[in-house]
């Protein structure tokens, strides 16, 4: 089961940040998870909410900033003092943290409560200029947004993101169409997303930050899991592996 590192490495760092990305660069994890938003002035970045209130020392919509004002407020503080020199990151920044390395890449879209004009295109647009196609694979809350990467890039693998569970997850999927679905762990847990997954599908499990679960997600098949400690469950799944491979040395 393969590791997303939440955010960054939000559970250790302070989300959606350089230092939470550098971070999850340096673990021999899968890939990581983050959430773009668009600005006033058209530029995509990197954060969670709508709007700054939470993560920032300032106030207001993230689509009321220009890059330039948005880059005069300190992301870091509201985590610890340690992190006060942090920015709100652009795409490109962080996509730049990424070159050097072989992680996955999942970009939300967060088009579900502000349907950010041109944001699809433009994003498009960048991964082409930054040859990621490939490494990426686009979720978003808001399924017509999928619709219109598919439509723009086939190519690009895209994930419905859903906090709650269909009645016919494969034909849902299907229908879209989506290559893979992100789930709550409580949808995990469904008989219906087993039976996507033995229909092929990719099933992706938000947001995994107790070991409690893991077991019966690997049971399941899920592909992977994304988690706010990335370094914790690195090591808890590492263990298990070889904990289950020197236990298979004396089953015969
Ligand atoms: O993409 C998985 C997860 O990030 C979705 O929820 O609210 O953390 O963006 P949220
Ligand atoms: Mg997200």
């Amino acid at each position: 089961m393969k590791i997303y590192a939440h955010r960054g490495s939000s559970g250790t760092h302070p989300e959606n940040t350089r230092a939470a990305f550098k971070h999850a660069a340096n673990l021999p994890i899968f890939g990581v998870e983050f959430d773009v938003h668009l600005t006033k002035d058209g530029e995509l970045v990197v954060i969670h909410d709508e709007k700054i209130n939470r993560t920032s020392n300032g106030k207001g919509y993230i689509k009321d900033f220009t890059l330039a004002e948005l880059k005069t407020y300190d992301f870091g503080s509201w985590f610890s003092h340690k992190f006060k020199e942090e920015k709100i990151p652009s795409l490109s920044e962080v996509l730049n943290v990424y070159l050097t390395t072989e992680h996955h890449i999942n970009i939300e879209l967060k088009t579900d409560v502000i349907q950010y004009e041109g944001i699809v295109q433009k994003l498009v647009q960048l991964l082409h200029s930054f040859e990621l196609q490939s490494r990426v694979v686009i979720s978003s809350f808001n399924h017509d947004t999928l619709r219109e990467v598919k439509k723009l890039a086939p190519h690009i693998e895209t994930a419905t993101l859903s906090m709650k569970e269909f009645a016919d997850p494969f034909a849902y999927v299907q229908a879209i169409p989506a290559d893979a679905l992100h789930v709550s762990l409580k949808t995990a847990l469904r008989p219906s997303t087993e039976k996507v997954i033995r229909q092929g599908y990719p099933v992706r499990v938000f947001t995994v930050n107790k070991t409690k679960p893991i077991e019966r997600l690997q049971e399941i098949g899920v592909s992977a899991i994304f988690t706010d400690y990335p370094d914790k469950m690195y090591k808890y799944l590492n263990h298990r592996k070889i904990t289950r491979k020197f236990l298979q040395l004396f089953d015969h």
